[in-house]
């Protein structure tokens, strides 16, 4: 790897098989009907989105975006969730028998457009995990604002209104996206789903208890943690042979398999410190600017002598002074053309990364020994695509 022209992502497929394996299976042990919905905005890159659609996964999408490159990869195994659908999207969705979770007052109302035809939809649940869950929620005491609330009776109004317009409501779901990402979570929303059907007497087709789990961490919850439990409580009211477990994995599936590979390229010496510049960024593994730190590698390149130095700030390519990704105590210098490789960096990455100075780099995939390319790193051409009067100089 040591060749390539940094910086680039890998992909490491067999990684990829082992997870995808593993949650296939434990799904198959607590459950047995289930269906895996691959969360496109995790990482929605060709290579990937194409990987899960051949392994038996659908595609999960929030967007009508989404939802068209869903189709223009032959993805024809659907969940359509979110607030950000097209009409003409929704409609055909609908029409084709795609999981469709409505999320929406104003879905609901496109609802009376449909010809009557026995179509059939599942709902997104507002529910109030932080009271389930004190302090593990993303939002705290401001509570979340997907779906429709359970607890003050909009779930009831709009199931109501749903069916009322001659569709059914056959799936609930549940996505919750947590601080902790620990089982507990999970045991909420099976114990939400198993109240709320009981309640209004649902018949349920599924019970979509959404992503947000961890993956490729051995000292993290794994797969038969969350959905053993999940089976365990949902048992009490739903029967396998008619209601089926969806889950909808990103960060758990991509996260872990993909890693960024970049170059020193610099290593400048101020009164304060020492600043080791790279070809990479904070701006394509932590495009929101939250991580603390990272799974990473320093391959220091040669036999030249180094002196330990006490403090080095590994910092990036762009232009803002908070463009640095982390901090050496006390460690061997490091110094122009070493590598460091940051692991682990698949999830909410690749695909929310701006295009900030420097376009999207390429993109290798990595298979026992063989690596293939993926994608070349974007130039101009692609920078400028869609733009009126580009012939202008
Ligand atoms: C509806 C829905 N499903 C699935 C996911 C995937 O979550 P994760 O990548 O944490 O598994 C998300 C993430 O926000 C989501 O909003």
């Amino acid at each position: 790897m040591n060749s390539l022209k940094t910086p680039y992502f890998v992909i490491n497929k067999d990684f990829l098989d082992e997870e995808l394996h593993k949650l296939k299976n434990a799904l198959q042990r607590s459950w047995g009907n289930y269906i895996v919905g691959y969360s496109y905005k995790t990482n929605a890159f060709p290579w990937v989105i194409k990987y899960f659609r051949d392994n038996g996964c659908y595609a999960e999408v929030v967007s009508d975006d989404e939802y068209e490159l869903a189709k223009s990869v032959g993805a024809d195994k659907l969940i359509y969730n979110g607030i950000a659908k097209s009409k003409e999207t929704f409609f055909e969705a609908v029409r084709n028998h795609s999981i469709v979770n409505i999320d929406a007052e104003y879905e609901i109302n496109w609802l009376a457009e449909l010809e009557p035809n026995n179509y059939e939809v599942g709902i997104r649940v507002n529910f109030d995990l932080e009271s389930k869950c004190p302090g593990q929620t993303q939002c705290g005491e401001d509570g979340e604002r997907f779906g429709f609330c359970y607890e003050n009776g909009e779930l009831k109004r709009a199931i109501d209104k749903i069916e009322e317009k001659g569709v059914k409501v056959v799936g609930l779901h549940l996505h919750k996206s947590s601080k902790t990402r620990m089982p507990d979570i999970y045991r909420a929303i099976a114990e939400t789903a198993v109240e709320i059907s009981e309640k209004y007497g649902l018949k349920l087709k599924y019970v979509d208890i959404g992503g947000g789990f961890f993956g490729g961490l051995s000292s993290k919850p794994q797969f038969p943690e969350y959905f053993d439990m999940v089976a365990g409580i949902l048992k009490q009211c739903f029967d396998p042979e008619e209601t089926a477990l969806i889950v909808e994995p990103g960060m758990a599936l991509i996260g872990a398999a993909v890693d960024y590979y970049t170059s020193v390229v610099d290593v400048k010496r101020t009164t304060r410190n020492t600043f080791i510049v790279t070809d990479g960024s904070r701006t394509q593994i932590d495009p929101l600017m939250t991580k603390s730190s990272y799974f990473k590698e320093i391959v220091r390149i040669g036999s030249e002598p180094r002196q330990v130095f006490e403090r080095q700030i590994v910092s990036g390519f762009t232009c803002m002074e908070h463009d640095r990704l982390f901090e050496l105590s006390n460690e061997l210098e490091i110094l122009t053309n070493d590598q460091i490789v940051y692991h682990k960096v698949g999830a909410y990455t690749m695909c929310l990364s701006p295009l900030f100075i420097k376009w999207f780099p390429a993109v290798y995939v990595k298979e026992g020994e063989h690596i293939i390319k993926a994608r070349d790193r974007w130039t101009v051409a692609e920078y400028k695509s869609r733009c009126i009067g580009d012939k202008e100089k």
